[in-house]
């Protein structure tokens, strides 16, 4: 398929193999229900909310530390949101690289910047009743204007972020009742003014002892679906509890690689995982342990 210009993806919703993401991502009780609301309101009653005296943008942002889960909660939320509208019609998903926009030809990516939110977009949420639209690493198109570099024409940074922000209010214009998902690795660059614009900005932190347990039970329970004598693991809370201690400072990407780093130890349990044991278990998450704090200075 021919996409347009910065755009990455186009999906139609709900669709039986997106199932997958939304219950994946573990988080804090509530947070879930709080995207899901925002997402279901702005879809729903997007339109009709335009006569507030204070609108929703339709705006979201996750923000977090990479490997928190914020781009496949969003690809999750995008699913479950559908699922919740689907009585009223399919939703298009898309999703938007922004790193489509190149820097160095800021007077052109501003330009290019400009026709996806006043025309790409606004044609794409033309077809279906229901739109959302992610744009994953956000900062990469809203840098912040106090930041900007100042050897690097500041002037073409401060139109490219205005031509990101005055796009958005031109989007939510013609289209109120399409939801804008963007994710975050830094809060700290990303325009304040595209931040107060957000109906819910959400941040995604490292996971907690608690959370960490729950990840490593996920991740086994994923490898006794495939390997039933694994059960007994993945079923074993006193040794997610422990394996969780160790895992301790670990985002959550990091914490599933280092289950499946077990089954990895050697060629033999490679070859036949349904041997894994609670002490490779451990020994995998101690060396991702030692490694990380060899290589991350903090
Ligand atoms: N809170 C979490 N719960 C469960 N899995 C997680 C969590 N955070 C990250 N992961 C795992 O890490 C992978 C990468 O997450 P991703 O969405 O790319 O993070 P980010 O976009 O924040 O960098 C996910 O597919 C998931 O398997
Ligand atoms: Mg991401």
């Amino acid at each position: 398929m021919n996409l347009p210009h910065g755009v990455s993806g186009i999906h139609v919703l709900p669709a039986d193999h997106h199932d997958g993401p939304w219950e994946s991502i573990i988080v804090p009780p509530g947070t879930k229900e709080r995207l899901l609301g925002t997402a279901v309101l702005v879809l729903r009653h997007g339109r009709a909310l335009q006569s507030l005296s204070g609108p929703p943008h339709g705006l979201v942002v996750l923000a977090g530390p990479p490997g928190t889960g914020k781009t496949t909660l969003c690809q999750g939320l995008a699913q479950a949101a559908a699922m919740a509208v689907a009585n009223r019609g399919a939703t298009t998903f898309v999703e938007v690289d922004p790193h489509a926009f190149p820097s160095e030809m800021l007077g052109e990516s501003q330009r290019a910047v400009r026709r996806l939110f006043a025309e790409t977009l606004p044609e794409l949420a033309a077809r279906r009743p229901h739109t959302v639209v992610l744009v994953d690493e956000v900062e990469a198109l809203a840098v912040r204007r106090s930041a900007a570099s100042f050897e690097t024409n500041p002037v073409d940074v401060h139109r490219a972020t205005d031509a990101v922000l005055s796009g958005l209010d031109a989007l939510r214009a013609a289209c109120p009742h399409l939801l804008l998902l963007a994710t975050t690795n830094f809060t700290e660059g990303v325009d304040e003014a595209f931040l107060s614009r957000a109906d819910l900005v959400l941040r995604l932190d490292l996971p907690d002892v608690d959370v960490l347990a729950r990840i490593i039970r996920s991740s086994l329970a994923e490898l006794a679906t495939l390997w039933p004598t694994l059960r007994g693991l993945a079923q074993d809370e006193a040794l997610h509890a422990k394996l969780a201690g160790l895992c301790e400072g670990f985002d959550g990407r990091r914490t599933r690689k280092a289950v499946l780093a077990a089954v990895a130890g050697c060629p033999e349990l490679a070859e036949n995982p349904e041997r894994l044991t609670a002490d490779d278990l451990s020994a995998a998450v101690e060396a991702a342990q030692a490694l990380s704090s060899v290589t991350t200075p903090l």
